[in-house]
């Protein structure tokens, strides 16, 4: 009773005072808009002025822009400070955005007669909550609110530009919620999202277990082959500050008998129910279920990733509960290793993010609060999900993107796989002129880059294989049981450490694609950086074996291979490699480089293998002498 009584006083107060105020005068500048109506959207009606809004002021950032210069100065072969990694209090330093921009920010929203009660700056000085109402908030951004509602009677209260005054607008990336459903940013693929984004990328072929064979790794693929192919070391030792993480997502769930089965027959050097360090986020559950959907990705990364570094330990980070209304993602995850990234930018969108509390009712539902800074990241960390670069608005991916750049000053090698897809994303969508997606395995439109692939500050993991018939010694070619993901962004423009590649690349074998294609630009980051074996990896599953293809068998492979690496280092007394491409790029020798093999998508035939760095290859495939080699005689 009390409750209601305050809260309808606080909106009295709203009201009489936005009655107060004068028009948004002159020196308001539109600081974000968008051109029209997104597609399978409906303006229906102006929102009441009275309903209450929780507006988020998103301050700026400093030192974004120097990004390049800081991981060239821990992270470059050449660098002096190469392995001086950041410790979060210097990323935070850095980076947080500055006391003006908060005082600032709080004392225009105090004079435009916004009550100091209902202005809650976050304690990381990273954004600005104030509650208010519509009414209030069309004169402080000078908008019109409309609600909106899609062709699936999914209802939104959004506008369609908004401006701020321009003393105010130098400290604020956005004010949401706005302009956030961007047809280029796929309000439509939102709803596709929710179903494909938290999906493994694999094929599966039933297969009947047989003893390790080198001479059939052209067809199967086992821990023994790529030990042969890649000369990885049999022996290996658990070496401590030492650490390989991977990420899980529900309801994917490793089994232990499945894994059991595995390192009986394929991996005999791991003892039944060794299990990985096991940190749940945000109601992280392993499933009983049965089938590829519920155990594929699951079983397929951790037997390869604990076959590879057996004693070694290997730590899942088990995300997301059962309610997939509403989903955990990679920010979900970023939250959970660190806590500076919980409040930055804004924080997590509710459009997108798992938001926590779940209703309990919900099987398996997450109803504690959302985890922040719960766990330590491993030192490396390799990711089989992806979605596509359209999938979600610029500013959240960057702003994810902007967060795989700290982890890497902080020393974390970040692996992701590059798609199963070629050129076209996920399920085989193209993008059409107008920047929605195609239908589902289109033979036309754009190319659709895959993200966190396309973020230049992870090493982007794509797929390699034996060539058909082919032997252990044999070069690798592109892989073809599926097209391996690859391509250019359209959002993140060309890093330092890839610009003799990209150029190389445009100069000696230009694809000839022109810009309704893809960004040819020359300007952008182009993907993926290395290719790894990624056909038919048996694994167990359901209590037999099935061989799993796609790039989501090669992360977790090269993972292994910079774990290992990075436990001579640490013997060696040095510290883990942290971001490897300006590593890799300076070194090409460490690659066996692929030429043979194109992918395809979008009716083309994507990229070809060429002869340097290409997008079906990246620098081509690694090798595991010449690449420790590299990475020991860093500092
Ligand atoms: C905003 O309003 C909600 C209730 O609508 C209340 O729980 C919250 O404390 C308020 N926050 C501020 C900063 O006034
Ligand atoms: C390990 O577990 C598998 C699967 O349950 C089983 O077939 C195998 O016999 C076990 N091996 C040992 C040594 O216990
Ligand atoms: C590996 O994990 C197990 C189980 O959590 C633990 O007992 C062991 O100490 C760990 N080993 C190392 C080297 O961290
Ligand atoms: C994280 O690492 C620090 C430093 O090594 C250690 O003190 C702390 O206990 C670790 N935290 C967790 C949750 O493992
Ligand atoms: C691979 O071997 C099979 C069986 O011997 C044969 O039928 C096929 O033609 C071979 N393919 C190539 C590309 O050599
Ligand atoms: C291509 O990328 C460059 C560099 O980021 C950018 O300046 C340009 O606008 C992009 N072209 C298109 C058509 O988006
Ligand atoms: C790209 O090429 C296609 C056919 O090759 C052509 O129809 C189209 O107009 C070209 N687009 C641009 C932007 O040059």
């Amino acid at each position: 009773m009390r409750m209601r009584r305050e809260i309808s006083l606080i909106f009295t107060v709203v009201l009489c005072s936005s009655a107060a105020f004068s028009l948004p005068t002159a020196d308001h500048v539109v600081h974000e808009k968008r051109d029209g109506t997104p597609e399978h959207w409906m303006k229906l009606s102006r929102t009441t002025g009275n309903t209450p809004i929780d507006l988020r002021f998103a301050l700026k950032q400093r030192n974004l822009e120097r990004a390049e210069e800081y991981i060239r100065d821990v992270s470059h072969p050449g660098s002096k400070h190469f392995g001086r990694f950041w410790t979060p209090q210097d990323v935070i330093k850095t980076f947080a955005p500055s006391e003006e921009a908060v005082s600032d920010t709080v004392q225009w929203l105090l004079q435009m007669g916004v009550t100091s009660k209902r202005i809650a700056p976050s304690a990381g000085r990273n954004w600005i909550k104030v509650n208010s109402t519509i009414a209030e908030a069309e004169k402080l951004l000078d908008t019109i609110y409309n609600v909106y509602q899609d062709d699936e009677g999914t209802a939104l209260v959004a506008c369609e530009s908004y401006a701020l005054p321009a003393s105010i607008r130098q400290h604020i990336d956005f004010v949401s919620p706005t302009i956030q459903f961007d047809p280029r940013t796929g309000i439509t693929s939102r709803r596709i999202s929710k179903r494909e984004t938290i999906k493994p990328k694999f094929k599966a072929v039933q297969v009947e277990p047989e003893p390790t064979a080198l001479d059939s790794c052209s067809e199967l693929t086992t821990p023994a082959c790529l030990r042969a192919i890649y000369e990885i070391p049999e022996e290996v030792e658990s070496v401590e500050g030492n650490s390989y993480g991977i990420v899980e997502f529900a309801p994917q769930s490793y089994n232990q008998g499945d894994l059991n089965g595995f390192f009986s027959v394929y991996a005999k050097n791991v003892p039944n129910d060794t299990a990985p360090i096991y940190n749940g986020i945000d109601g992280g559950y392993l499933s009983d279920e049965l089938g590829s959907g519920t155990r594929g990705e699951s079983n397929l990364d951790l037997c390869y990733a604990m076959s590879l570094v057996h004693p070694q330990n290997v730590t899942l980070y088990q995300v997301g509960d059962g309610d997939f209304s509403n989903p955990a993602t990679n920010n979900n995850f970023l939250d959970a290793i660190d806590g500076s990234y919980c409040a930055f930018e804004g924080g997590d969108n509710p459009d997108w993010d798992g938001i926590y509390p779940h209703d309990a009712s919900t099987p398996n539902a997450y109803t504690g609060e959302p985890m922040c800074g719960t766990y330590n990241a491993t030192n490396v960390i390799s990711v089989s999900y992806g979605r596509n670069e359209i999938d979600r608005p610029r500013s959240y991916t960057t702003r994810e993107c902007t967060e795989y750049m700290k982890l890497a000053l902080m020393g974390v090698t970040l692996l992701f796989s590059s798609g199963d897809t070629g050129v076209s994303g996920i399920s085989g969508r193209c993008v059409k002129d107008n920047g929605a997606p195609t239908p589902v395995g289109a033979e036309y439109g754009r190319f659709n880059p895959l993200f966190p692939a396309s973020c230049p500050w992870i090493t982007s993991v794509g797929g390699s294989a034996l060539p058909v018939n082919g032997s252990v010694g044999d070069q690798e070619v592109v892989a073809y049981e599926f097209a391996p993901g690859g391509g250019f962004s359209n959002i993140f423009p060309l890093p330092d450490y890839q610009t003799a590649a990209i150029a190389t690349y445009y100069a000696e074998h230009d694809p000839g694609y022109n810009s309704s294609r893809y960004n040819n630009s020359q300007a952008v980051r182009g993907f993926p950086d290395v290719a790894v074996a990624s056909q038919s990896f048996i694994t167990g599953i359901d209590g037999g074996f099935q061989a799993f293809t796609g790039t989501s068998a090669a992360a977790p492979t090269f993972g292994a291979m910079i774990t290992l690496i990075n436990g001579e280092r640490i013997k060696a007394g040095k510290g883990p490699v942290g971001f490897l491409n300006p590593v890799l790029y300076a070194h090409p020798e460490i690659f066996d480089d692929i030429t043979e093999g194109h992918q395809a998508g979008c009716g083309t035939e994507g990229f070809h293998a060429v002869k340097g760095w290409d997008p079906a290859s990246g620098l081509g495939a690694p090798n595991f002498a010449r690449l420790k080699k590299v990475l020991i005689s860093l500092p």
